[in-house]
């Protein structure tokens, strides 16, 4: 029986997937890289390096391990001069009442990002008390959609895998959450979640009594 909630954080509880996707449209434009939708999605969920590399594929020539770290720094400076002056109201809605309504139902909460940032968001959202166990992203080795963030999550919370539920909006992150042997749950766009056995319009919509009672949706 489900044991225990596993949440990503940027996209599904804080309102920062458009901040990374921001950043690194800038990055792209100082090195006349090209950038579109699908390049963006692609990003989605994976860590830092995963993410400089995607948007490499198509930069104008090749970049040392020296100046892909000044890239990544620079990325990383946009995007934190826009944290910085976050707090509650960057909070997705909902977010906070989906994961206080799993310790409700006696289930226990985690919390699976790759970000390097997330303590300093769940800080300046006021939301890490809400969490049982927080992953920490620099000692994960292998980038979603490899299991090991959410595989790790579990073991921090000291439960078995399969008495698990990930939620995701990225289709990396639901790929994770499905290798590491868990439900999962998309939120946002139905094509790119497709191996969701659920997917919500937004995290406004969880609601922990389906996935209590209910054995894995039948989607038609
Ligand atoms: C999350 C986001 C990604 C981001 C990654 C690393 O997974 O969805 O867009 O690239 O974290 O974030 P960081 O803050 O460590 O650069
Ligand atoms: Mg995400």
């Amino acid at each position: 029986s489900l044991q225990a909630v596993i949440f990503d954080l940027d996209g599904v509880i804080a309102d920062t997937a458009v901040v990374h996707r921001a950043a690194w449209e800038q990055l792209a434009h100082d090195i006349g890289a090209p950038f579109d939708e699908h390049i963006a999605e692609r990003m989605k969920g994976v860590d830092r390096r995963g993410s400089l590399e995607i948007l490499l594929e198509r930069a104008p020539h090749a970049y040392s391990e020296r100046e892909k770290r000044v890239l990544e720094d620079r990325k990383n400076s946009y995007y934190v001069a826009q944290i910085e002056c976050f707090g509650p109201d960057q909070l997705l809605r909902g977010a906070r009442s989906a994961v206080e309504s799993v310790r409700d139902a006696g289930l226990r909460t985690g919390l699976a990002s790759a970000s390097r940032n997330a303590p300093l968001l769940l800080d300046r959202l006021g939301i890490a008390e809400l969490f049982d166990y927080v992953v920490d992203a620099s000692r994960i080795t292998h980038s979603k959609p490899h299991p090991e963030i959410f595989l790790a999550a579990a073991t921090g919370l000291g439960v078995a895998p399969e008495t698990c539920l990930g939620v995701e909006d990225a289709a990396a992150g639901v790929d994770s959450i499905l290798a590491a042997g868990m439900r999962a749950v998309g939120v946002g766009d139905a094509t790119v979640l497709a191996r969701a056995e659920d997917i919500l319009v937004g995290i406004e919509a969880f609601d922990i009594q389906r996935y209590i009672s209910g054995q894995p949706n039948d989607r038609e």
